[in-house]
């Protein structure tokens, strides 16, 4: 029994790398040249996905908030910031009995003695430490408040594995929210439950996260509590996201107070945590969203049905337009002019689809997560409805097409 789910995990795993391959998801990085290990390249779709991803990250997280400053800091930073972190000492994985620092080393400079050793950042986290003064001295923020970043981060992992999982170059996004010291706990929790309400609303499957409280022994050098969101990926139940209760460690190590601008009162403020792996999120969502309808009996479909259940709102593509038959012109005229170009002006992930029978337009839409397939036919040219076909049930309804950009609104929310 174990064996066969293995297997069957095993070929999910497969299936979801070939897809994102085969359909312009992602590709291996450096190809063409043999590959380069831990690194990968996005192409149109993928990029459109973690685009979406980001994007309602940010949403959520920052503009809708009040107490959010946004942040965007170098990837390269004075090597004194990795110094001061414990990272140069720290940031280490055991290799062949001795601990290998998986800091990016690159150097800095031209002339031999200006050259400088630096890192390639590891996390997003200490370009926002290091402008805690600067987004204090410029927006005055009351307590609590937060900086929240998306960027590339780097690490010299000794072994990258697992498609996405592991790799020497990805993305994080990170917050770090600024408490009085006494106030930690009631954040942490706060901040552990906005945590599962985004993964929810961006359509991962909660049934495959689980919470770990992480044992001390485990911890990250400057976590005085972490809980990591783990998620059954077919390799096994493994992080996807963390939240973690920094304590003082950093605007301490940084000599950063905070002075409060009512009463005067002057304190090191502690720090909650949450960070989010972009890349994790990308492939938890993959894997929530794929399934195989068993092949239905006779006609032509004997492969099953493979389709990704996106969320309107985070698919790479919101609607593909077709006419029924592209020899047709009156019906290709009215597709292009009347449909697809004010969707494509309005909603931008919006694509032209005329290729082959309407059958393997709605199979290659469904492949890569299309929610619906708008279809221009010869009672349309009569009475300027159009077919939308659903992606999840393959049900048809007749869609006015001066209605269809409220309708796909509607949708999308
Ligand atoms: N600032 C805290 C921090 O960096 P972390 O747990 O080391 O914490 C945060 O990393 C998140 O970054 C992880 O939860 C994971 O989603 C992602 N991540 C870490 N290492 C990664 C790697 N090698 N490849 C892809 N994602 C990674």
């Amino acid at each position: 029994m174990k064996k066969e789910k293995e297997s069957k995990d095993g070929d999910l795993m497969e299936k979801m790398v070939s897809l994102c391959k085969r359909r312009g998801f992602v590709f291996p990085g450096s190809e063409i040249y043999g590959g380069f290990a831990g690194t990968y390249d996005w192409g149109h779709l993928g990029l459109a996905l973690k685009n979406n991803i980001k994007q309602a990250w940010w949403k959520k997280f920052v503009d809708s908030r009040r107490d959010m400053y946004g942040m965007d800091a170098a990837i390269l930073m004075n090597p004194k910031v990795w110094e001061a972190t414990g990272h140069v000492a720290n940031f280490a994985d055991p290799l062949d009995g001795k601990q290998f620092n998986t800091m990016l080393k690159t150097s800095v400079g031209a002339r031999k003695d200006e050259v400088s050793v630096s890192y390639l950042r590891p996390e997003t986290a200490q370009g926002m430490f290091v402008n805690f003064k600067n987004t204090v001295d410029a927006f005055h923020p009351k307590l609590p408040f937060g900086m929240a970043q998306i960027g590339k981060a780097f690490r010299n992992e000794i072994a990258p594995r697992d498609f996405l999982f592991r790799q020497r170059e990805f993305e994080q996004m990170e917050i770090e929210y600024f408490v009085r010291p006494a106030d930690w706990e009631k954040y942490f929790e706060y901040w552990r439950g906005e945590i599962r309400s985004w993964m929810e609303k961006i359509g991962l499957d909660m049934n495959k996260v689980h919470e770990l409280e992480v044992a001390k022994e485990d911890r990250a050098h400057y976590s005085s509590r972490t809980i990591d969101f783990e998620f059954d990926y077919p390799f096994g139940k493994k992080e996807l996201f963390g939240l973690a209760y920094r304590s003082d460690f950093d605007l301490k190590t940084h000599k950063l107070e905070y002075q409060d601008e009512e009463n005067g009162e002057k304190m090191i403020l502690h720090v909650i945590e949450p960070t989010f792996g972009v890349d994790r999120a990308f492939m938890a969502l993959l894997l929530s969203a794929y399934t195989e309808d068993p092949a239905k009996d006779g006609a032509s479909e004997k492969e099953p049905r493979v389709y990704l259940k996106f969320k309107p709102n985070i698919a790479p593509v919101i609607c593909a337009v077709s006419p029924l038959l592209k020899n047709k012109p009156e019906l290709v005229k009215y597709a292009e002019g009347k449909v697809f170009v004010p969707l494509k002006a309005e909603f931008g992930r919006v694509v032209w689809d005329d290729n082959g029978n309407i059958g393997k337009r709605y199979r290659r839409q469904d492949e890569i997560g299309t929610p619906f397939c708008i279809v221009v036919d010869f009672d349309t040219l009569e009475d300027n409805t159009v077919t939308v076909r659903d992606r999840d049930t393959g049900a048809q309804e007749r869609v006015k097409v001066e209605e269809l950009k409220n309708y796909l609104k509607e949708k999308i929310l």
